[in-house]
């Protein structure tokens, strides 16, 4: 059975909120699998559930083979955490925050297995210092390196890089690529930072308002909107120009219209989409620069969830 296994899962909080609306996913041994989704999406909720500490209001869910509900404590026996509130102590070392926790954790073998988990997440050469003076970025090492202590097989990583600068954010979805090579661990993570999750997520679930809207590799996720992105600054008016572009046919999606960008995800290869959108004189339909870059995670979701929500990106054209 693979590592979590998540079966029409539903929460609704007593306020009423349904937080988390039937959602399905398996995570597979050995996989950084990503919950993405923007701000109260349900993915805390979802990791709630996963760690036992949100009751669902229904359907079922596995990890390590055990049921959430029915047996959590033999579920959180399998499981690391990282939550955004830390729970480290800021006036011990990282060395002392690790050995209390292993302490409390009954960790066998503690002290290599901290000195090896010190290494492993950079920190080696700052333990001894008091985590008061680490950086964001240490700090949530140093949260992961404390939920790997009891080698679990799950590790689940709750927004690991918010608050983080960009280049801290790199590093850390360095660590989190490393770690589970070296430790052979599973990972489920949350972000709202899709792009980056691209790159370090084997498959991810896009979630939207408590349900996946889309699951399945990066990849494969980019391929069905088309790989590549035109991206149309205009000036005026943009109907015509979304018009002419509508008529490009099947191997374009549908243009989007955000502040004065024109943007339409496409199968073609760059040349053939630049060429086509070329031989429709642009600069006479009001465009003043034409960019092709690759389809990010971003897009998908901004495409897959702008039709009928009107919110960054409205579907171009929608009020005419
Ligand atoms: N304890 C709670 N009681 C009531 N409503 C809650 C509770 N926790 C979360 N919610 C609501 O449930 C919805 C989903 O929240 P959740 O925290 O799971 O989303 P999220 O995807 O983690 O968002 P974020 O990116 O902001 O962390 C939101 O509407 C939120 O306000
Ligand atoms: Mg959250």
């Amino acid at each position: 059975m693979d590592p979590v296994v998540v079966r029409a899962l539903t929460k609704t909080y007593p306020s009423g909120v349904e937080a988390v609306r039937g959602i399905s996913f398996d995570v597979r041994s050995g996989e950084v699998f990503g919950l993405l989704g923007p701000n109260g999406a349900g993915k805390t909720t979802t990791l709630g559930v996963l760690t036992t500490l949100v009751k669902p209001s229904g359907g079922t869910a596995m990890v390590g083979g055990h049921s959430v509900v029915a047996d959590p404590l033999a579920a959180r026996g399998s499981i690391g955490v990282v939550f955004q509130d830390s729970v480290l102590d800021n006036e011990f070392s990282g060395e002392a925050n690790l050995r209390l926790h292993a302490r409390l954790w009954r960790v066998p073998d503690a002290d290599a297995r901290i000195a090896a988990l010190l290494e492993a997440v950079g920190l080696a050469e700052r333990a001894s210092d008091s985590v008061r003076t680490y950086s964001g970025g240490m700090r949530r090492r140093l949260e992961i390196a404390r939920a790997l202590l009891g080698r679990p097989s799950v590790l689940f990583l709750d927004e690991p890089t918010l608050g983080l600068d960009p280049i801290m954010r790199q590093e850390l979805w360095h660590t989190v690529s490393m770690l589970r090579e070296r430790e052979q661990v599973t990972v489920l993570l949350s972000t709202h930072y899709l792009e980056e999750a691209q790159n370090v997520c084997d498959r991810v679930a896009i979630i939207d308002q408590g349900k996946i809207i889309a699951l399945g590799t990066p990849a494969q996720l980019i391929d069905r909107v088309g790989r590549e992105m035109l991206e149309l600054r205009v000036e005026g008016d943009p109907n015509e120009l979304l018009g002419a572009l509508r008529e490009l046919g099947p191997t374009v999606g549908e243009p989007l219209l955000a502040a004065a960008t024109v943007s339409l995800a496409s199968s073609d290869s760059p040349e053939e989409l630049s060429t086509r959108v070329t031989s429709l004189e642009p600069s006479r339909l009001g465009v003043r620069t034409m960019t092709v870059r690759p389809t990010t995670l971003s897009d998908v979701f901004l495409i897959l969830t702008s039709h009928g929500t009107g919110r960054e990106a409205a579907v171009a054209g929608a009020s005419s």
